[in-house]
């Protein structure tokens, strides 16, 4: 597998150098991501908010904007990208690769592009893992790669860190939910325009069930 301590200095770069043909930069994706939390979940004052699989924390920075007055956390095993998570982002949280670090009563937990990193039988048990550090009625989001958009899955292959990647379609994701403390509660489509067509974009939240997205986001809530 590849580790993303290589990348680590300069992931940001990689991102968005990979994702030109879009026409937008790995921040935008990131505040994207961000911002369809803000709009698809209630979190109360003061959540707890998990980045499991953080990297250098590009994701938890909109967070941290997006949803304020809460605390964000992050995990990864790169000890490299945990290296270069900010400094004000550290300050408000803890960004660690020990898990024996972190809380098992987070409100939220997010991991971002993370799965088609981890091999197909080591799945379930990162998500059990993740899901046992929900509190009761927290909610989990997996953002991944969608395996049926061609667009995507160039992308996929010219990316330099996405060697090792098997891309999940979003039914073996829900998939993880089946039994459990975890239940599923919906997924969405999401990514749809480039930024030449970006006057299109306010109406990407109605093609959520359209499965020709870049991405999609499935969200679970802890029932046990
Ligand atoms: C493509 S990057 C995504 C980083 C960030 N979530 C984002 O959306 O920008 C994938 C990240 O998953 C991390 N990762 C891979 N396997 C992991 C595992 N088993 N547990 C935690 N993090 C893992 C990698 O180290 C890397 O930082």
């Amino acid at each position: 597998m590849a580790t993303f301590d290589t990348f680590a200095a300069n992931y940001q770069e990689l991102v968005t150098e990979n994702i030109r043909i879009t026409g937008e930069t790995s921040d935008y994706f990131a505040a994207y991501k961000a911002r369809y939390i803000a709009r698809k979940i209630a979190l109360p004052q003061g959540s707890r908010i998990l980045d499991y699989g953080c990297g250098v924390g590009l994701l938890a920075e909109h967070l941290m904007k997006v949803l304020p007055g809460g605390q964000v956390d992050g995990f990864d095993v790169s000890k490299e990208s945990i290296g270069r998570v900010s400094e004000h982002l550290r300050v408000q949280g803890t960004f660690t690769t020990n898990l024996d670090a972190l809380e098992r009563t987070y409100e939220l937990i997010v991991l971002s592009n993370v799965l088609h990193h981890v091999t197909p039988v080591d799945r379930q048990d990162l998500i059990r893992e993740a899901g046992s550090r929900l509190a009761l009625g927290g909610k989990l989001v997996i953002f991944e790669h969608n395996p049926i958009n061609p667009l995507t899955r160039w992308v996929v292959s010219q990316c330099p860190f996405d060697e090792d990647a098997i891309l999940l379609p979003n039914g073996e994701t829900r998939g993880y939910f089946r039994r459990g403390e975890l239940q599923l509660l919906w997924r969405d489509y999401i990514v749809f325009f480039p930024r030449w067509v970006k006057w299109l974009r306010p109406f990407e939240p109605f093609l959520q069930w359209c499965p020709v997205g870049a991405q999609y986001a499935v969200v679970a809530h802890r029932v046990l």
